[in-house]
């Protein structure tokens, strides 16, 4: 029997995400800055058995090198607009019972303070059920044009302000507060014991900070730790510190190479091989008939424009598709922004042309692409687990708003859930307690942020 899955759907507080389809007539995105269209959505992905929500992140919008933007960027809405999804989490939390979320936050762009505060307070307001989606930033244009940074990180230096940050949110999240620290006693107008509330001191090549967390240990303490990015450096990373990792890997075999070597990097870092689990992006449509899904498929394929599809890679790969000659290929182009995204498309002598790789990307860009009728596509999605030993999948925006989900929800999870892929009744708990599957909401000891843990230090 095929082993249980995770769901998780792939949003981002836009409009306008990965298939760049808000346009197509089944779209209707058109609330998207209120709180009743995330609610709205929120209830019905936990009513049909999801395990969470991500709300990706973009710091800035698709930009080339120099600051300009193309038009349609603006125009056709190439993730501009974009609010914060930090601030919807509690709304949504609000609404549901069950339902995990996970938000993005740049270890390039945010402060790891104040990141900490925020994780933790979203970790106390949702009982537990928050996750933080480590990122390095794809747009690093934007991080010098919209947000000051001098010059772009190199990708290398990137990295190692990410290990500087982890291990220093790490020390707040465990090291900081006892778990018997407050004793909230009105007769003695304690409401905390001084000593077992610690001062932390850090003073690295990127941070410094000397003095308290002032946010109280939450649910988890630590939010349960993704990560998404693949490059070598990335995978170091995720080998440290990530319990999951979102890939975009519609090739079965380099998924299932990267799964291996994933679950390899955790168990040279000390830890379980079953303590870092994978989470593939697939790209879901379901129709009454094959005929009919095809259908559905090239109508959602033909909707976005040729120049917004090559925004949005210029966003997420920093390189400018329309800069090229159609026949050119991207093999000996280098970048410092998302060299994941770049290297599907470096296959040495095999390297697709830009025309070729225009074609691609305005059909689709993004997860594995799985198309047809219900049953076909829990065969399809049943053989994605069976050759990669991935643990679960993010289902993405396809139509924007409910249209992405709704006959997912409705005619192929009940087939998965009686193939045994899904759980008879949706798991519920802390989102590191569903997503190891371990008895604890904490970090495993395995884990380095454990090494910081006083007396509180029980796994
Ligand atoms: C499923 C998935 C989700 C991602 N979400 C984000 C995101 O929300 N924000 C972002 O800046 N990058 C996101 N990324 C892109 C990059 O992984 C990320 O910026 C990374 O740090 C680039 O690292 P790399 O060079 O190791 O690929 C995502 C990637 C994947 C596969």
């Amino acid at each position: 029997m095929t082993k249980q899955v995770f769901l998780g759907a792939f949003e981002e507080f836009t409009p306008n995400f990965i298939s760049n389809a808000w346009s197509h007539p089944r779209s209707d995105t058109r609330g998207f800055a209120t709180l009743k269209y995330w609610q709205n959505m929120a209830r019905e992905l936990e009513a049909g058995g999801f395990d969470f929500l991500f709300l990706a992140e973009a710091l800035g919008y698709p930009m080339r090198a120099d600051g300009s933007v193309p038009d349609v960027v603006i125009r056709e809405a190439v993730q501009v607009p974009v609010h914060d999804p930090m601030a919807i989490v509690s709304g949504l939390a609000a609404t549901v019972d069950r339902l995990g979320f996970v938000v993005t936050a740049s270890t390039t762009a945010q402060q790891p303070n104040l990141n900490a505060r925020t994780f933790t307070t979203l970790d106390h307001l949702t009982e537990g059920r928050i996750a933080w989606n480590v990122v390095t930033s794809d747009n690093q244009v934007a991080l010098s044009k919209l947000l000051g940074q001098d010059n772009v990180t190199p990708h290398a230096e990137r990295y190692r302000r990410a290990t500087e940050f982890m291990e220093l949110s790490l020390k707040l999240w465990e090291g900081a507060w006892e778990d018997d620290a407050v004793v909230f006693d009105k007769k003695t107008r304690t409401f905390a014991d001084v000593d077992k509330v610690h001062r932390i001191e850090h003073r690295g090549q990127y941070f410094a900070l000397d003095g308290f967390f002032t946010a109280l240990p939450s649910v988890q303490r630590t939010p349960l730790l993704l990560q998404a990015g693949t490059s070598p450096a990335g995978r170091a990373f995720a080998g440290r510190f990530a319990e999951c990792v979102f890939i975009q890997e519609r090739d079965l075999e380099l998924a299932a190479a990267t799964v291996a070597d994933l679950r390899a990097r955790a168990v040279a870092n000390g830890r379980e091989s079953q303590d870092i689990k994978v989470i593939d992006a697939v790209s879901i449509v379901v129709g009454s008939s094959e005929e009919e899904a095809q259908r559905l498929r090239r109508e959602l394929d033909a909707t976005p424009s040729r120049e917004a599809a090559a925004a949005l890679f210029m966003g997420w790969s920093g390189v400018d598709l329309m800069a090229f000659p159609l026949d050119a290929t991207l093999q000996d182009v280098s970048t410092e922004v998302g060299k994941t995204t770049l290297g599907t498309f470096q296959n040495g002598d095999d390297s697709p042309t830009i025309a070729e790789i225009l074609d691609k990307i305005t059909s689709s860009i993004g997860g594995i692409r799985v198309t047809g009728t219900p049953e076909s596509v829990a065969d399809q999605l049943e053989r994605i687990v069976e050759a990669t030993d991935i643990d679960g999948f993010l289902i993405e925006y396809t139509y924007g708003g409910m249209a992405s989900y709704r006959e997912f929800i409705d005619d192929v999870i009940p087939i998965l859930r009686h193939r045994g892929m899904l759980p008879e009744k949706p798991r519920g708990g802390s989102m590191r307690r569903r997503i190891l599957g371990r008895d604890s909401d904490r970090l495993p000891a395995t884990h380095p942020g454990a090494a910081y843990r006083l007396s509180h230090g029980k796994d």
